[in-house]
């Protein structure tokens, strides 16, 4: 594939449809999106008929838009990549078919991404990471750590064993009536709030598993709010309930991550970048923790700009492309599919 070569990236896996022209030697031509939140926000979480039919509605008009703020037609394009699993099944078959016939019509390449794997290497599209290099995929749905060695070679060295961090975060705001998407409003309440006036557990910690469990530490949060009664809706308490749960998950998550540093530091090659992904990494206090136990620990942190840690398209559009500068590439048979694990992918052929 060469350095001019454009790629469409579509990605509809949950609740933001959005397409992006990508040009393999990393330029972003074009990203727009559209996000669903106000569709799904009076059910305090992500409805996936209401999903579906929002992608159906938008998709063609945001390709459109794509290719007119990059004054390109589809005859400029080399390919096309489209999130193909994991995530909710309606909304993952319009875009995987959308990018099925847009090949089909054109004669273009298709690639089927994995959404996970979109979101690992879309640190390798904003600066120049070799691998293996380590990744801390923190989502609404996702919450793991893996070893990335290579395109298609992932290694699970921890996940959740309950809750994804992400819907931890959701959770505590919507006992606390703060709305959804909870992980932005905990965060701008825990601004003001005092870390230390409530006693919260720190599931896990100190134990040598590299895995993660939050559904303890929000039920902790929820026996609180019991005990406190009415005052649980004063400002000043929800601030420090906030405080105190992001407090303890920033905990957690370095305590995992200074273990797996640990643990990889004696493996050659070793990896030398801790890569933060996901929606949850969009928030500045636990970047600020994770940065903190990098130094530490020696190693570089890379952690996109927060439009490429929520979903997106560039990163389906980019993953597309190191696939197809591998040589790989998916026939129109390719399914969508609702679980996708990364352990499950295999490299392109050649590599
Ligand atoms: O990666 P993402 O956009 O979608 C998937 O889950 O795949 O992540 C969304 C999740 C939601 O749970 C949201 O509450 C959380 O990321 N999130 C945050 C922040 N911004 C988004 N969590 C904590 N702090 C934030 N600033
Ligand atoms: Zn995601």
């Amino acid at each position: 594939m060469r350095d001019d070569a454009i790629v469409l990236g579509i990605e509809t896996s949950c609740d933001e449809t959005a397409a992006a022209l990508v040009r393999a030697d990393r330029s972003v031509l074009s990203a727009p999106l559209f996000s669903q939140l106000a569709e799904h926000a009076p059910y305090g979480g992500v409805v996936p008929e209401i999903a579906a039919r929002a992608h159906v509605e938008k998709l063609d008009l945001l390709i459109a838009q794509a290719l007119r703020e990059a004054n390109l037609d589809f005859a400029g394009i080399a390919g096309v990549a489209a999130t193909a699993g994991p995530g909710l099944i309606g909304g993952l078959m319009v875009g995987l078919l959308t990018a099925k016939t847009i090949a089909l019509v054109r004669g273009l390449p298709l690639v089927a991404v994995n959404h996970l794997e979109a979101h690992a290497l879309t640190a390798r599209l904003i600066a120049d990471v070799e691998f293996p290099y380590l990744l801390l995929l923190v989502s609404g749905g996702h919450c793991q750590i893996v070893a990335v060695e290579g395109v298609g070679r992932y290694r699970q060295l921890g996940t959740t064993i309950d809750d994804a961090v992400g819907e931890a975060f959701d959770k505590v705001a919507k006992m606390l009536g703060l709305g959804y998407p909870g992980g932005p409003l905990v965060e701008r309440r825990a601004r003001d709030g005092d870390p230390e006036r409530f006693d919260l557990p720190r599931p896990l910690l100190g134990q040598d598993s590299l895995d993660f469990s939050f559904s303890g530490l929000k039920t902790a949060v929820r026996h609180k709010i019991l005990a406190l009664g009415a005052e649980a809706g004063a400002a000043r308490t929800v601030a420090d309930l906030c405080a105190g749960f992001q407090a303890a998950v920033g905990d957690v998550l370095v305590d995992r991550v200074a273990r797996a540093l640990r643990r990889t530091a004696r493996e050659r090659p070793r990896p030398s970048t801790l890569v933060i992904a996901g929606g949850v990494a969009a928030n500045a206090y636990l970047r600020w923790r994770l940065e903190a136990a990098c130094a530490d620990a020696g190693v570089h942190l890379v952690a996109p700009p927060l439009a490429l840690c929520t979903d997106n398209a560039v990163m389906v559009a980019w993953a597309g492309i190191e696939r197809l500068r591998l040589g790989a590439g998916d026939d129109q048979g390719v399914p969508a599919r609702a679980r996708w694990p990364l352990a499950e992918l295999v490299p392109p052929l050649g590599c």
